[in-house]
This record gives C-alpha cells, structure tokens and sequence, in this order.
C-alpha cells in the first residue's frame, strides 16, 4: 500500500500517525514546531486523507504494516521514534510489539493498549454495517464530534472543530466501515506494555472522556519506562486543542532520547 505522506524537516526521524477517521492534517502545528529540529514523517493511514481506500478489513496491524512499508521505501530502517494519537497509538503500539527494532522511542497520545469491551466491538461493528449500507458517514462522524474536543475548544476554536469535521466527512464509507472493523477486533495489548523497554512518552488530555485519565496512568504504570503528561484544556485530539504544551512535552521527550 503506497501511503500519502509529507516528509519535512532536518535531523532524526520522528512518524507521527493520526487518529480516525482524521487525516495528516491533525499534525501541522507539530510540523512547525518539532519540525523546526527533527525530521517529521506523516502519513495518511489507509483509507485516510489522500491515500488509498481499499475494500476490507482495516486491521491495526494491517494498518501499521502500511507504515513500516513506508518507512522502507523512503530507505528508514535504523530505528525512530513514532507517535500516535488514538487509533494511531494503536498503530505505534503494534509496531512496538511485533517489531520493537524499528523504534527508538514512543509517543503514546490520547490512547490505549485494551481491546474494545464485546458491547463495544458490537456497537462498533453495527455502525459499519449502517455507514456501508447508507453509504454515509456524517451519522457516525457527527455523533463523534462532541467527544473529540474540550469545552475551551469548542468555545474559544469553533474553526479548529469545523475543520475538522470537514475533513473527516472526506473519508469514504468504505474507509470508515473498514477501520470501525479492524478497530472492533484489535487485539489487547496490555500485557505486553510490561515488555516495551524503548522511552515512552504518554500524553492525556485532561478531558478526554473517550480514554479516562486513569487509564493513562495504569498504563504509564506497566510501561517500564514512560513519563506521562496531562494536558489541560485538551480533550481527544490534545496536539490540536493545546499544541503548546504538548510540543513543549514532545520536545522535551525527544531531547531527552536524542
Ligand atoms: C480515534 O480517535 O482514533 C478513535 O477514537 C479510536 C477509536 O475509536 O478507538
């Protein structure tokens, strides 16, 4: 799978992997910043923004092979650091897993390491049924939206909200009931977060009602080697909502590693 990507900056590889239904987008005020000093790779996950949108299954670990593939195409085989939010940390935390040789560091935002609850990937599954059917997906993406951002976001960054939702209502049906799929039958991970030695860097918005804040902390726990930040004013997407502390968070984690 040929991944659209942009590829900007100077020095050591940071990838950073967007949540869903979301595109490269999310991360422009992390391509300025961390940019400024490290080389900054984001791609558009399969089905996302501009890359490829095929038929299928989604899987997490589907998906995070797409990255991988890119990363050898552009010739990146010495380790690097990636982070992802949401449906990306999923991504990053496969690859930590199944190919911790890649990784150097991790970013681990607005995410998890568990597996949807059985009502969950049910619920999950219905909605990519519907979204397939109807060929829509403003349902889904409308009923998303409230969750995603602060109170602060929502009063003071109206634009940061419609953009968004704009670009979200870009993702084709297929993409969105393919990935609701793979999202549904990810596997957990939890037990193997004992087993990442590589630095993490874990970061929750302080109301972030989709990843409760004390699930950060027990993975912040079981990771043996992670810091955690919480984010104020930030919901779901916290590099969004207040990228001035979570790039002042990102950069002091990347100095500390490079
Ligand atoms: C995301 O932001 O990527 C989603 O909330 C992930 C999910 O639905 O599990």
């Amino acid at each position: 799978m040929r991944l659209a990507f942009d590829d900007d900056g100077p020095g050591p590889v940071v990838v950073l992997l967007h949540g869903f239904p979301l595109d490269r987008s999310m991360w422009t005020h992390q391509k300025s910043s961390i940019g400024a000093i490290y080389r900054v790779i984001c791609p558009d996950l399969r089905g996302h923004g501009n890359s490829p949108a095929p038929d299928g299954i989604y899987s997490v670990d589907a998906m995070a092979d797409d990255v991988l593939e890119l990363l050898d195409a552009l010739q990146l085989t010495d380790p690097v650091v990636m982070g992802g939010l949401s449906m990306g940390g999923y991504l990053a935390l496969s690859i930590a897993v199944r190919h911790p040789e890649r990784l150097k560091g991790l970013m681990l935002m607005n995410t998890r390491a568990s597996a949807d609850s059985p009502e969950a990937a049910q619920a999950r599954l219905q909605r990519a049924s519907e979204v397939e059917q109807s060929g829509e997906v403003e349902t889904v993406i409308s009923a998303m939206i409230p969750k995603l951002f602060s109170r602060m976001t929502f009063e003071r960054h109206p634009e940061v909200v419609s953009r968004m939702h704009a670009r979200m209502s870009r993702t084709p049906a297929r993409a969105v009931a393919g990935t609701l799929r793979g999202l549904a039958v990810r596997p957990d991970r939890t037990t193997e977060l004992a087993n990442i030695h590589v630095p993490t860097l874990i970061i929750a918005g302080e109301e972030d009602s989709l990843i409760p804040l004390e699930e950060s902390r027990s993975m912040a726990k079981m990771l043996p080697s992670s810091k955690l930040v919480v984010i104020a004013n930030a919901a779901h997407l916290a590099p969004l909502e207040n990228h001035v502390a979570c790039d002042s968070a990102i950069l002091e984690f990347l100095g500390s590693i490079d």
